[in-house]
């Protein structure tokens, strides 16, 4: 099982050789990476279809890079406050990330918004996990943001990287119900454990099979 490189979508050119091999997937993190290890731990599996080539950050000192660590995954760290401005920095940490040569690069609670030279540098191959269901509650408060609306499901969002907030393409969903004693605290833990596993479903499917985006429908390829 591994990614079709020359199947007709966003990870390879047609014409390309063809030539299955495990996607290569590039993690960033900014905290705890309780999503990446859920990752670490799918890719284990060679049937997942993806292994792990690196995970970077924009800061040190996190759990989420000891966790790469002890899995013996290489790590980058690539801080804004390196850089002259944010321009510089976004070249940086695209030239980082692309010599992993990254089929997939999942945002997984990484802290910054990355740039328009990482975007084109990697069309429709940057995902990242928001805890809400999009379009409602976008930002950096999405369960906080839930709770105060008085939402009686929320939950989590996959979807492709573009220049907005939380507004690309949605790849997958999962619902979470909040309950009338919850705390921001529980129900963030409530929506990352359901966010784990839809985030190793969706992928590796991805990882298996590609993704299709036409405007705002995103299909898995095969
Ligand atoms: C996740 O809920 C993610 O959606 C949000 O931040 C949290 C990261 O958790 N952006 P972790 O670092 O993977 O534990």
């Amino acid at each position: 099982m591994g990614l079709l490189v020359a199947c007709p979508l966003q990870f390879g050119s047609e014409g390309d050789d063809v030539t299955e091999r495990p996607a290569r997937i590039v993690v960033l993190v900014s905290g705890s990476g309780t999503n990446l290890q859920a990752l670490l731990d799918a890719a284990q599996d060679p049937g997942w279809g993806g292994q792990i080539a690196a995970v970077g950050s924009d800061r040190d000192g996190i759990e989420g890079l000891v966790r790469a660590q002890r899995h013996g995954v290489p790590t980058f760290i690539e801080k804004v406050n390196q850089y002259a401005d944010r321009s510089d920095w976004d070249l940086a940490l695209t030239k980082t990330v692309a010599s992993h040569d990254p089929d997939v690069i999942v945002l997984a609670g990484f802290m910054k918004l990355v740039g328009d030279r990482f975007l084109r540098a990697f069309p429709n191959r940057v995902v990242n996990t928001h805890p809400a269901l999009c379009p409602a509650f976008p930002g950096t408060t999405g369960p906080a943001d839930a709770l105060d609306y008085g939402v009686k499901v929320t939950g989590a969002t996959l979807f492709v990287v573009d220049e907005g907030v939380d507004t690309g393409p949605i790849i997958a969903q999962v619902v979470v119900p909040v309950d009338d004693d919850d705390t921001v605290e529980t129900l963030h833990e409530r929506i990352k454990l359901a966010e784990r596993q839809m985030l190793v479903d969706n992928i590796g499917r991805m990882s298996r099979e590609g993704i299709r985006v036409a405007g705002r429908r995103v299909s898995f390829s095969r």
